[in-house]
C-alpha cells in the first residue's frame, strides 16, 4: 500500500516510522541526509491534514533513557527543514507522548523520544515487542513505514506495529526499494559493484550473492587486505581478518568459475600509523612493507577502478575505499565517486548505499544529483543486495 491508498487522512493521527539515526558530534548533527530524505513523506502527510506522530531511533541505547541519545537535536533540525515547530515528547508511549499527540492539530507534527529507550523495541521475545507495538498503535489511526534504513530490523516500531494499524510504505521506502531492485533484479549489464569498508566479515552474504549476479566486483577499503592476503601477499600492519582468508580464497575460486571479474587495487597508500598526519607512501599492492598500514587504495588503482566503471550500465557502491575522513587517505574514495559520476553521466544507473559511502559522497563535495540513487540504508541496502527478504518490507506486503 502507498500513502494514497490509506484514504482521506485529514484529522487522522498517522504514526510514521522514520530513520533519523544521524551522525552526531556531541549534539551537532554532522550529516542530516536521513532527515532531509524523510521530508517528502512528512510533507505529503502534513499537506493532507494528518496529525503526524514520528517515531525513530538514534544510536543503540541500552533500552533505557539516556540523554546522549535524545532525539532533541533531530527535532530541532527537522523543525528547521519543515519550517514549523516539531515538539519532542519527553517519552515514547507515556503521559508526555499521549499529551503531545492529543495536542496536535490537523497538519501538525510531533516526534516521540528515542524508541530504543524502551527495551521492548528490540526484544527477541515476540510478546514483548507486540506489547510495545500495541501501545504505539494506540497513539495513531494509521501507520506509515518510511525508515528505510531500519526495515531490515524485526523491531516493534518497524514490524509489529504494521500488523495493528492500516499500514503503508512511505515515499522513501518505495523509492529505495524500487531503485535497489533495479540492481538486484535483472540489472542492465555490465553490472559492476564496488565494495569497501573495513570488514569482510560484514559483507560475506553480499559477496556470496554478488558472485552469482555481478559481472565485476571492485574491492577496496580495509577489507581489501584480506583479499590481498588470500592472494598470498603480505599486508604489513594493515587491517587483516586472518579467519576470513580461507573464505576469501573460496570467493576468488568461485569468481573464476562464474566468470566474475574481481578487481583488486594495484597500489596502496601505506602509512606509519592510523592518523590524519601520518607519514605515508604509495607502494605496489603486493609489496606493503612490514609495519606499514594501508589506509587507501593508490592513484593507479583509482584510475583502474574508474576504467572498470566507465562502460558499466548498472553500478552499486557500498563502503569507502580508504580512511576518507583524513584528507591524505581520501583519494581512492574520491576516484571511485568520480568514476561513478562519469559513468552515470554516460547513462549508467548508479546506486550508492551504506551510511558511510553516502556521507563520504557529501563530505567530499560531490553533487548528489550525479548519482542515480543515494540510499539512506546501510545494513538494509546491503541485505537487499544480498537478496534477502526484509521483515519491515514483507510485513507491508502481507
Ligand atoms: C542504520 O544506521 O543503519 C540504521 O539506522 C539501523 O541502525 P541499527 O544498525 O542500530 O539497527
Amino acid at each position: 500500500k502507498t500513502i494514497d491508498e490509506l484514504g482521506d487522512l485529514r484529522g487522522k493521527r498517522v504514526l510514521v516510522r522514520s530513520d533519523f539515526n544521524v551522525p552526531l558530534d556531541g549534539t551537532t548533527i554532522t550529516d542530516d541526509g536521513r532527515i532531509r530524505a524523510a521530508l517528502p513523506t512528512l510533507s505529503k502527510l502534513l499537506d493532507a491534514g494528518a496529525r503526524v506522530v514520528v517515531t525513530a531511533h538514534l544510536g543503540r541505547p541500552k533500552g533505557t533513557p539516556d540523554p546522549q541519545y535524545s532525539l532533541a537535536p533531530v527535532a530541532a533540525r527537522l523543525g528547521e527543514l519543515l519550517g514549523k515547530e516539531v515538539p519532542l515528547a519527553g517519552d515514547l508511549v507515556g503521559e508526555s507522548a499521549k499529551d503531545t499527540v492529543a495536542a496536535l492539530g490537523d497538519g501538525e507534527i510531533a516526534l516521540l523520544e528515542n524508541v530504543r529507550f524502551d527495551a521492548r523495541e528490540t526484544s527477541k521475545v515476540d510478546a514483548e515487542r507486540e506489547e510495545l507495538a500495541a501501545e504505539l498503535a494506540a497513539l495513531a489511526d494509521a501507520f506509515v513505514s518510511d525508515g528505510f534504513g531500519v526495515v531490515h530490523r524485526k523491531q516493534a516500531s518497524v514490524y509489529d506495529v504494521a500488523k495493528l494499524l492500516p499500514a503503508a510504505a512511505g515515499d522513501l521506502v518505495l523509492n529505495e526499494v524500487r531503485s535497489l531492485s533495479r540492481a538486484t533484479t535483472d540489472p542492465e549489464r555490465p553490472y559492476a559493484v564496488v565494495l569497501g569498508g573495513s570488514k569482510v566479515s560484514d559483507k560475506l552474504g553480499v559477496i556470496a550473492n554478488l558472485l552469482t549476479k555481478a559481472d565485476r566486483l571492485l574491492i577496496g577499503g580495509g577489507m581489501v587486505f584480506t583479499f590481498l592476503a588470500a592472494k598470498g601477499h603480505s599486508v604489513g600492519a594493515s587491517l587483516l581478518e586472518e579467519d576470513q582468508v580461507e573464505t576469501v580464497k573460496g570467493y576468488l575460486a568461485t569468481a573464476e568459475e562464474n566468470g566474475v571479474e574481481i578487481v583488486l587495487p594495484t597500489d596502496i597508500v601505506a602509512a606509519d600509523s592510523f592518523a590524519a598526519d601520518a607519514p605515508h607512501q604509495t607502494v605496489p599492492a603486493d609489496q606493503i612493507p612490514d609495519g606499514k598500514m594501508g589506509l587507501d587504495i593508490g592513484p593507479a588503482s583509482g584510475e583502474l577502478f574508474g576504467a572498470k566503471l566507465a562502460d558499466a550500465r548498472t553500478i552499486a557502491w557500498n563502503g569507502p575505499m580508504g580512511v576518507f575522513e583524513f584528507e591524505a587517505f581520501a583519494g581512492g574514495t574520491k576516484a571511485v565517486a568520480q568514476g561513478i559520476v562519469d559513468a552515470t553521466a554516460n547513462g549508467a544507473f548508479s546506486i550508492v548505499g551504506g551510511g558511510d559511502s553516502a556521507a563520504a559522497v557529501r563530505k567530499l563535495g560531490f553533487d548528489e544529483a550525479g548519482f542515480s540513487h543515494i540510499s539512506t540504508g546501510g545494513g538494509a541496502s546491503l541485505e537487499l543486495l544480498e537478496g534477502k527478504t526484509l521483515p519491515g518490507i514483507a510485513v507491508l506486503e502481507n
